[in-house]
């Protein structure tokens, strides 16, 4: 809605580059105190054991989602999470806005504005989607760029809530490809309380840049152990939380047979998760590629937690839209 005020006070938040108003938006796990992240946490927990309770509260609002990429999980989270709060989502695909046909960033975050009360959006260049929230004078929701994937990682942090009753003091060992998920994750871990280990070959490694600001993040966030390893058994050792993802991101597919090459030692599988605490719990965001990242044996063995966090993406989300739409 046009002008509209959608947090009450004055502290929007400055990554969006909004000047003009006070919305917040969801874009970096970074842009958000451990506070903060802890009362999104802790409504997604009561949104979950009290759905009924909120099935208004975002009633007569409505969040367009736009998917310039494939989706199961993130689509219908937000679809079924919107219209559980009372309101209406409106799906866009790769080719249904004129954005695919060369209309801007900026004149479609303007003009979005006037009709919606919010914005979820997947695509490629991070950038569109910092560009779209500077823009739209509605709340913007990533729901994965090629840099990170923030609703992931806090749908990962209350599935670990959930099944150790605790986060600080664990240690989640993250290893594969260093991608999009792997970001967020870090910081969550980091602003959550948990030591992160993250395991790759050294051509898969996340970027100097990247992790200095995560060790400077860990400094000053609970004096966490951030961990950047190309050792599996070093990095895994001791671990709570096991974690992988696909080695070919959506929009890598033309490498896929190098990738495949390159990370096959990376593979989650019996040996690796022989390294970690005997209790430890397997995750990944899927979709998985079993034989590839991760082994049959562990994505469907006892230890792995998947479809918890995947049924927790709808919580999560909603405790997320409900904080930026009220
Ligand atoms: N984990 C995740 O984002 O799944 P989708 O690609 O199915 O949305
Ligand atoms: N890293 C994966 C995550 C999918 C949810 C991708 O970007 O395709």
């Amino acid at each position: 809605m046009k002008g509209h005020c959608c947090c009450g006070n004055s502290s929007g938040n400055s990554i969006s580059g909004s000047k003009n108003n006070c919305k917040k938006d969801f874009i970096h796990i970074s842009d958000y105190s451990s506070e903060e992240l802890e009362k999104i946490i802790s409504l997604a927990e009561e949104m979950k054991r009290n759905p009924h309770q909120y099935r208004e509260s975002l009633k007569g609002k409505s969040l367009g989602m736009i998917f310039s990429k494939n989706s199961t999980r993130t689509r219908i989270s937000f679809e079924v999470g919107i219209f559980q709060l009372g309101g209406m989502g409106l799906y866009f695909g790769a080719n249904d806005l004129q954005l695919s046909r060369g209309e801007t960033v900026h004149d479609t975050g303007k003009v979005l504005a006037r009709y919606l009360d919010g914005i979820m959006i997947r695509t490629f260049a991070h950038n569109d989607v910092t560009e779209l929230a500077k823009y739209a004078s509605i709340p913007v929701i990533n729901g994965l760029t090629d840099y990170n994937h923030p609703c992931q990682a806090m749908a990962d942090i209350m599935t670990i809530k959930e099944k150790f009753g605790t986060l600080k003091g664990l240690k989640l060992a993250y290893v594969g490809d260093g991608n999009n998920v792997v970001r967020s994750l870090a910081h969550a871990c980091i602003k959550f309380g948990l030591d992160v280990s993250i395991v790759t070959p050294k051509n898969y490694a996340m970027e100097e840049g990247f992790i200095v600001s995560a060790q400077q993040l860990a400094n000053s966030h609970h004096k966490t152990k951030v961990l950047v390893t190309d050792d599996i058994k070093k990095g895994v050792d001791g671990a709570n939380v096991v974690y992988t993802d696909t080695f070919t991101s959506m929009g890598q597919e033309a490498e896929r047979e190098r990738r495949l090459r390159d990370l096959k030692d990376y593979q989650v599988n019996d040996q690796v998760m022989s390294y970690a605490n005997r209790n430890a719990i397997f995750m990944h965001c899927l979709p998985c590629h079993r034989g590839e990242e991760v082994t049959a044996s562990v994505i469907d063995g006892p230890q792995s937690a998947i479809f918890d966090e995947a049924e927790n993406r709808l919580h999560a989300q909603k405790a997320i839209m409900y904080m930026l739409m009220k």
